[in-house]
């Protein structure tokens, strides 16, 4: 593998990610500087892909690059042996620049433009999914070894980020779709869905992966040979999420089972992306002003009493312009943790917090409860890898927080391990006959040259 530099620090053993927060606050507070900064814990990416294998042995992670392309992240998972789902050329060039095969990327957007079709072409990437006559009509004018895939519609409705309303083939559109690929002479080899981001319905999986036999069988009545079932995104990142990641595996796995048993041949892969990436980032943000605001109402009585009621404006230097564009975007709900850890009997007043820019829509909390801090104090905020820095602008021109990239040497030599011999076979699987590396994409290229670590 062609092992691009990135930077990233080895933990000293028996030291954490959080210890280097501590770190860098620390640092970084003996300075009049104090930008905000992440810490990105690569060791917990290796967490999610091991607790992958073992909740869904039979599916092959292809990662949406689109949820955070940073290039830690994509070399990890690509010496983890991962796919990626790429939405367009420059995803492509990314990945590619890594030294990923073509064979273990999807060109996972079913509307794409001509000249991005022609680009995949000629960088050998064959699989990408489509959803309508319009898209089969150009690859077949610009692509000859397409490999397609029919991405059909999902109820969507218990997503936070729906995406059905845009994409995906109603069942009843689907034989026609595959009577147009047929005339036109293309390959199409299977089927994929997207239950939404940030999916909260277990069944939605269900009933997708039903509604994928069925047009299976349409496509092996028309004479394909359908062999690739893609059962998309939707899983969780972080253990706050309104379901768990094993709630959804556990009804994925008997409905795979079910409409695609282990002797149908079909692959099976995904495309998770907040999954993988959500919990391994902690943003840190700096207060840099503070308004103190009278509240009218309440002052009168309790002003006699020597007590005024006053809410806190708090402004930080990131905001829904940078990381908190996720927001908007994906509809979060960021909520901070203190660096400083109250008092337990601190008074708390209500507050807001907003980011740095001059636009009243930049405000990340609209009410919490908090002490009194004072410029210069930091906040933390977890769960911060998804829809974040892979959207975030420099508006008003403040520059993106950095990355500290961090692994302990463990799980470092856990990577290369996976790296060079694939996972171990999982006991109930070989029960099951599964080939080797339990169905899942085996990368056994070494990297000729680790990537650039100093120790923190
Ligand atoms: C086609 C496609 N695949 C995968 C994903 C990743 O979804 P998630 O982050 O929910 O796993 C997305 C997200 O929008 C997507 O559009």
């Amino acid at each position: 593998m062609n092992t691009a530099e990135f930077d990233f620090s080895f933990l000293e053993e028996g030291f954490s990610a959080k210890d280097i927060v501590e770190q860098k606050i620390n640092e970084s507070s003996m300075t009049d500087d104090r930008d905000a900064f992440y810490v990105c814990d690569l060791g917990d990416v290796l967490k999610k892909h091991l607790r992958w294998a073992r909740a869904l042995p039979r599916v092959s992670p292809f990662y949406a690059v689109k949820c955070n392309d940073s290039r830690a992240v994509l070399m990890t998972l690509a010496s983890l042996g991962t796919g990626f789902d790429c939405a367009s050329k420059t995803e492509i060039q990314l990945v590619q620049s890594l030294g990923v095969d073509p064979s273990r990327i999807i060109y996972a957007n079913p509307c794409k433009q001509v000249s991005q079709i022609k680009y995949a072409s000629a960088h050998g990437v064959q699989m990408m999914t489509f959803d309508s006559e319009m898209e089969l009509m150009k690859v077949a004018r610009c692509h000859n070894n397409a490999k397609l895939v029919l991405r059909i519609a999902t109820d969507d409705s218990k997503a936070v980020c729906r995406l059905s309303i845009k994409f995906g083939a109603q069942l009843k559109a689907c034989r026609g779709l595959l009577e147009k690929a047929k005339e036109l002479g293309l390959d199409v080899i299977g089927v994929s869905f997207h239950v939404g981001s940030g999916c909260t319905d277990s069944a939605a999986f269900k009933q997708a992966i039903a509604d994928a036999r069925c047009v299976f069988d349409m496509g092996l009545d028309l004479g394909f040979c359908m062999n690739l079932l893609d059962i998309g995104g939707g899983f969780p990142g972080s253990e706050d999420a309104d379901i768990k990641f094993e709630e959804i595996t556990a009804v994925i796995n008997p409905a795979l089972d079910k409409y695609f048993p282990v002797d149908s041949g079909v692959r099976i892969i995904a495309e998770p992306g907040r999954f993988y990436v959500a919990s391994a980032y902690t943003l840190v943000v700096n207060i840099i002003a503070k308004k103190v605001l009278i509240d009218d109402d309440s002052a009168s009585d309790e002003e006699d009493e020597g007590i005024i009621d006053r809410s806190l404006m708090y402004y930080v230097n990131d905001g829904v312009y940078g990381s908190f564009n996720c927001i908007l975007y994906d509809h979060a709900h960021c909520l901070p943790t203190l660096h400083k850890k109250p008092k337990p009997d601190e008074a708390m007043y209500r507050c807001s917090i907003w980011g740095p820019t001059c636009d009243g829509l930049d405000r990340i909390v609209e009410q919490c409860n908090l002490p009194d801090m004072h410029v210069g104090d930091w906040l933390l905020f977890e769960n911060m890898g998804a829809y974040t820095v892979a959207a975030s602008s420099t508006f008003n021109g403040f520059q993106k927080p950095d990355i500290h990239n961090v692994i302990s040497r463990p799980a470092w030599q856990h990577v290369q391990q996976i790296c060079a011999q694939g996972l171990p076979v999982p006991a109930e699987s070989c029960m099951l006959d599964v080939p080797a590396c339990c169905g899942r994409e085996r990368n056994l290229e070494i990297p000729s040259k680790s990537p650039q670590a100093h120790v923190v």
